[in-house]
């Protein structure tokens, strides 16, 4: 028998992103099918969750880097499985009236979402696909929510999504259309999967199983990650391995996933 928290659409024999990485955040909205994937890409690359877990904590840290920057809308897109520190649990604690769009187009994370927030009347969930900014900033709880009629600034997160859109061009164009229609002070937050020097033949063997079981994955380089933050003014320390971004790792080591926080400048 399906779990009551499945929506009917979900086909739960076929992996998901969205389950899979509540799966290694230690989650419970995942299934076999989820977990033997899972079980699969670990086998190549063990240190896969605690990649996944120093993300989680960018993620965290950055929401609280912004809201304390003075930061009230927040745009998250490909936001996942609702878990520990969600980011409008992050923002509201700072200003309770901070509000935060959730977007994803797995329907398990919207639906999820949808049932933590409801009566949670400054957020919204969108079922729908980063890869169409024009229908995502145009969409009328984006537009009422973030005020972006008014120009305020707002804070867009891609956090350990955008590596799911492999073509660079691609990529390339959808964050420059986010990044143009960005109120000016607003900030861009990314986190990416990465090809760094560490990178060995088993982590290419895992992005393969990876992109075979799931869903295409494409590594980039820090300077990739950069590229998608051109025009911006860079926020201390830069792009960077995730547990270098405004904390110390505790044991000098990184592991392949990347960040940077951009800041829209403000014409004087
Ligand atoms: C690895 S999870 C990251 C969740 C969260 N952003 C975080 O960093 O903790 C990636 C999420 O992006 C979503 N996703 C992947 N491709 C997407 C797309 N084209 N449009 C919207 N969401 C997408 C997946 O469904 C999944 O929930």
């Amino acid at each position: 028998m399906t779990e009551e928290w499945v929506p009917a659409e979900v086909d739960i024999h076929r992996p998901s992103i969205a389950r899979i990485y509540d799966y290694h955040l230690g989650g419970t909205h995942n299934f076999p099918a989820d977990r033997e994937a899972a079980a699969k890409v670990v086998a190549s690359m063990p240190e896969l969750p605690a990649v996944l877990r120093v993300n989680r904590d960018f993620l965290g840290r950055c929401v609280q880097f912004l809201a304390d920057a003075g930061v009230r809308y927040f745009l998250d897109l490909g936001s996942g499985i609702p878990t520990n520190g969600n980011v409008h649990e992050i923002a509201q604690a700072v200003d309770p009236t901070a509000r935060v769009v959730y977007v994803d187009n797995d329907p398990t994370a919207v639906g999820h979402a949808r049932k933590i927030l409801e009566g949670n009347d400054r957020t919204a969930v969108l079922n729908a696909d980063l890869r169409d900014p024009k229908a995502i900033l145009d969409d009328p709880e984006v537009q009422r929510l973030l005020l972006l009629d008014l120009g305020e600034p707002i804070a867009i997160l891609m956090s350990a999504v955008l590596h799911f859109v492999p073509d660079d061009d691609e990529a390339g164009a959808l964050v420059a259309a986010y990044r143009d229609a960005m109120p000016p002070g607003s900030f861009l937050a990314i986190s990416h999967a990465a090809d760094t020097s560490e990178n060995t033949e088993r982590i290419d063997t895992a992005v393969e199983t990876y992109t075979r079981t799931v869903a295409p994955l494409k590594l980039r380089t820090r300077q990739q990650v950069a590229d998608f933050l051109d025009g911006l003014e860079i926020v201390e320390p830069g792009v960077v391995p995730c547990e270098l971004w405004r904390t110390d790792a505790p044991d000098g080591r990184t592991l392949p996933q990347i960040c940077g926080v951009g800041r829209k400048p403000v014409e004087v």
